[in-house]
């Protein structure tokens, strides 16, 4: 479902790489948490993924699909039909509704209003703010952006979730409550999610934990 095979990427000339050599596979429906140190290079392994940055070398596949290497506007389709985003700030657009920046990746499909909004509220209604549709991100808790912001990569029906520490700006009851969402989605959907956290708590939560040290996958993350 998501294969890593030998990625490497450097950002200055003659330091050493960030990633030197990363490799992982993870299974359709996993929910795994991506740990290691600050500056160990797991949001560039993210963007990488995402296709939101090029790898230097190395493979990356999509639901069998290879996405490295391919040129920006092959990226940006495949990225917005395969992938969905969850951030730690959140991301939402200010002066949208919380349905209207739901159904944000739809409308860049092309998706008629009528179908964007049907499809926006039914997914806040699974993230549990059916009362808040109308509401602008300013007019919500943190922990209701962080919904609403799931409930947009969700939209799509996306094969694979990248959520790089979802739960970093939330209260630790609030993260968990977030935590507790992410897993009841990946449950019902099946939807495969990886998930940066520094948080030992939400890792134990998941299926499988990946760690990333000086540029590698540890091995005992590509085993368990
Ligand atoms: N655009 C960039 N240009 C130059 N260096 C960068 C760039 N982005 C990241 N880096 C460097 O790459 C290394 C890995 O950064 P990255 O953000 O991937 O780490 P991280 O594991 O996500 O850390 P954190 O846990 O603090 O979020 C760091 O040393 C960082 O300074
Ligand atoms: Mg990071």
């Amino acid at each position: 479902m998501l294969l890593v095979d030998s990625v490497c990427k450097s950002y200055v000339f003659g330091e050493a790489p960030v990633l030197d050599g990363v490799s992982l596979r993870l299974e359709a429906g996993t929910l795994a948490a991506l740990v290691g140190p600050s500056g160990s290079g797991k949001s560039t392994l993210l963007n990488l993924i995402g296709l939101l940055d090029e790898a230097d070398s190395g493979q990356i596949l999509v639901d069998d699909r290879l996405v490295s290497a391919l040129n920006t506007t092959d990226a940006a389709r495949l990225r917005n039909e395969l992938i969905g985003f969850v951030f730690q700030s959140f991301h939402l657009l200010s002066r949208l509704t919380a349905w209207e920046n739901v159904a944000l990746p739809l409308f860049h499909r092309g998706v008629g209003r009528a179908e964007r909004k049907a499809r926006a509220l039914n997914m806040l209604e699974r993230v549990g703010l059916s009362d808040r549709v109308d509401h602008r991100p300013e007019q919500m808790s943190g922990g209701q952006r962080q919904r609403v912001a799931i409930a947009r990569a969700l939209v799509g029906e996306p094969r694979l979730i990248l959520a790089d520490e979802p739960t970093g700006n939330l209260d630790s009851v609030t993260g968990l409550q977030v935590m507790d969402l992410l897993r009841a989605l990946n449950g019902d959907l099946g939807v495969t999610i990886l998930m940066v956290t520094h948080d030992r708590d939400m890792a134990k939560l998941c299926d499988r934990v990946i760690e990333i040290r000086d540029g590698r996958v540890l091995p005992l993350g590509e085993a368990g």
